[in-house]
């Protein structure tokens, strides 16, 4: 894969890259879409990371089809997949790991010791085999895409990071490969996450900037739900990610649910 990056590189292409875990949905496909729109050459990884797992996560179940992978990246346009084993990209003495530190502490770092560690060392490496000039990421994980960015900053790496909205089925749920362990109660359920996340929006619309009364509206829509169970539930600032108090422009609502033992994320901008 690298050979043949730093061969297009050499002629003078543009590589655009979208990392997946695979499983891939219409959110996957409009980071692909983006990608293509920006680059000479589109690669894909699909690659279930071991390494951004915790113990009894759901590494072994989580959702694998390359087969229909391949076909939606064919027409998405995709050059190349890179889709390496486990062992190939984690081989026996293999000891070097990237870890931003700070803005992994909070929100889903704090729910998932290490998650940011994985994901970090996954993707300095992908982006060290795959050489990419531009790179797509989805908001969905809002904090994921901070930690990159931050990363892509302090370590210099000579790429550019996009950032992309989130992709939602009709009914509002955002689109997330593990949506498929939900039963249908569940499915219903949590379109509490969307849903109050614009009744949050409106109260913003409608003058509220205390942070407080916000957060327990939200708590009380999701929470009469008995399948529901707040992870966690806060409005930070964009870059930081420090809680606020008071909402301003670069207030952005987070929140993580189990439905059930699955964990589903979803945020949006207040302003
Ligand atoms: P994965 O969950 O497969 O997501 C791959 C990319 O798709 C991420 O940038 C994610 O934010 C984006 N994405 C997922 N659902 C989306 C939606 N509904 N709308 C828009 N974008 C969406 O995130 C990972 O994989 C991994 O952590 C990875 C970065 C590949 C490292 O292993």
């Amino acid at each position: 894969m690298q050979q043949w990056s730093l061969q297009q590189k050499a002629a003078g292409r543009r590589i655009a890259f979208v990392p997946t875990m695979g499983f891939l949905h219409e959110g996957h496909l409009s980071l692909l879409d983006e990608g293509r729109k920006n680059g000479d050459l589109l690669v894909l990884s699909i690659f279930v990371n071991p390494a951004q797992f915790g113990v009894g996560e759901d590494y072994e179940d989580y959702p694998r089809d390359l087969a229909a992978d391949g076909a939606l990246a064919e027409q998405a346009g995709v050059d190349v997949i890179f889709a390496p084993t486990a062992a190939q990209m984690y081989p026996r003495g293999f000891a070097t790991w990237v870890d931003v530190e700070r803005i992994t502490d909070m929100l889903c770092g704090a729910s998932r010791p290490g998650h940011f560690r994985g994901v970090t060392t996954v993707v300095a490496k992908l982006f060290n085999i795959v050489q990419p000039d531009i790179a797509f990421f989805g908001n969905k994980d809002f904090q994921q895409l901070a930690v990159i960015r931050r990363m892509v900053v302090d370590q210099n790496m000579p790429l550019k990071i996009v950032g992309l909205s989130i992709v939602r089925e009709a009914d509002g749920l955002a689109l997330s490969s593990r949506n498929t362990y939900l039963t249908v109660e569940q499915r219903m359920q949590a379109l509490s996450l969307s849903h109050s996340l614009a009744v949050a929006r409106q109260l913003v619309a409608d003058g509220a900037r205390d942070a407080a009364p916000i957060l327990k509206e939200v708590r009380d829509l999701i929470e009469a739900h008995p399948e529901l169970r707040i992870d966690y539930l806060q409005i930070c600032h964009q870059f930081s990610l420090q809680e606020q108090t008071q909402v301003d422009a670069d207030s952005v609502l987070l929140l993580a649910v189990f439905a059930g033992k699955t964990r589903l994320i979803d945020n949006c901008f207040l302003i």
